[in-house]
């Protein structure tokens, strides 16, 4: 091992364009982990094609996830970021891990269900029921300690820890067993038209969610029309959904808790609520946007990135991959 400090992976899928609940959720945290983790950083692509995208989408998004990543202040030198399929060892380790991984407990997975759904059954592939399999091969290819995820994918790493144990007790001890990681200042950003349903980039309803590459217009328009109710009061309660989402969007950009919000805005309307949350949104994001076409531009510079994040990723994974062979029983090739 290089150094003492903890094992941090997550990845991002590049199949929507990414949304402000992925930059205060989950990326703003990232940049607060690189100094204190050994982090690994993946664009999941081989996760995106679970359901079909088209190819020159994919493409430009791959590069756009990653160029994404470096905007928001994830340093290649101090990360390893990646894209996963660069790194073949995901795809060799997801086919093990298959092997001790049930139907039966894929197909109880409520994300598989939701979106089988939705997508409607006859097109669902057998990709999108082994999602939590190649999810899992991700996690325990880097011996990962934390995990920060979503609530959403809780499921997906509980099956992950359940598949790690199974492999350790019937060989012996190969993979660390990974915990969810619940930043402190972890904000879940929601839909804007449905403030009761997570803020996602799959969304049909471009007003429910805000992009990190949306213009300044755009944004004003979207958070004009984000639902509230007809309390009138800035408050942050469940009983009023929209406008708490409203305030847990300012303050994990401002770091003004709440209640300094609720009182700022005290005896005001939402209009005025509602334009300053838009200038804010539109600050926080136009240095970052700026970056991304910088990078977006220079392709020379993220094929460096992500060739210096593969070679290690391969590296590192390599190794866990081959004592995974060595315990099942392969003959090793050298
Ligand atoms: N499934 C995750 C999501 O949609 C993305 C993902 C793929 C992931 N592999 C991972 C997250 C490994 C954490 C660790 O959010």
């Amino acid at each position: 091992m290089e150094n003492n400090k903890k094992i941090i992976f997550s990845g991002i899928q590049p199949s929507g364009d990414l949304t402000i609940g992925n930059y205060l959720g989950a990326l703003k945290n990232w940049v607060k982990l690189q100094d204190q983790y050994d982090c690994y950083y993946c664009v999941v692509d081989l996760h995106a094609i679970t359901v079909r995208q088209e190819p020159k989408d994919l493409r430009k998004r791959t590069l756009e996830v990653l160029a994404i990543y470096l905007a928001a202040g994830l340093d290649p030198e101090k990360n390893t970021i990646f894209i996963q399929s660069h790194v073949s060892t995901h795809s060799e380790a997801a086919w093990l891990l298959n092997c001790y991984t049930y139907t039966g407990e894929l197909s109880r997975m409520t994300q598989f269900k939701d979106k089988s759904k939705r997508y409607g059954e006859a097109t669902v592939s057998v990709g999108l029921l082994d999602y939590p399999v190649l999810m899992a091969a991700d996690i325990l290819l880097y011996n990962a300690d934390l995990v920060p995820v979503g609530k959403d994918q809780t499921q997906h790493l509980e099956i992950t820890r359940d598949i790690a144990q199974r492999f350790n007790n019937l060989y012996s001890p190969t993979f660390t067993i990974p915990e969810g990681y619940i930043p402190e200042a972890g904000a879940k950003i929601m839909d804007l038209q449905e403030p009761t349903k997570k803020m996602s980039k799959s969304s049909d309803n471009p007003n429910s969610y805000i992009l990190i590459m949306d213009s300044p217009d755009v944004i004003r328009k979207k958070i004009s029309r984000a639902v509230t109710d007809t309390l009138g009061i800035v408050k942050y309660t469940d009983e009023q959904p929209g406008i708490k989402n409203l305030i847990t969007i300012v303050s994990s950009i401002t770091a003004m808790n709440p209640e300094e919000i609720e009182k700022k805005y005290e005896g005001q309307g939402y209009a005025q609520f509602k334009s300053d949350v838009a200038d804010i949104i539109i600050n926080e994001l136009e240095p970052i946007q700026k970056k991304v076409n910088e990078f977006l531009s220079d392709k020379t510079y993220l094929e460096s990135v992500y060739k210096k994040g593969a070679e290690k990723a391969y590296y590192i994974s390599n190794k866990v991959l081959r004592k995974m062979q060595k315990k099942i029983g392969f003959i090793p090739k050298q």
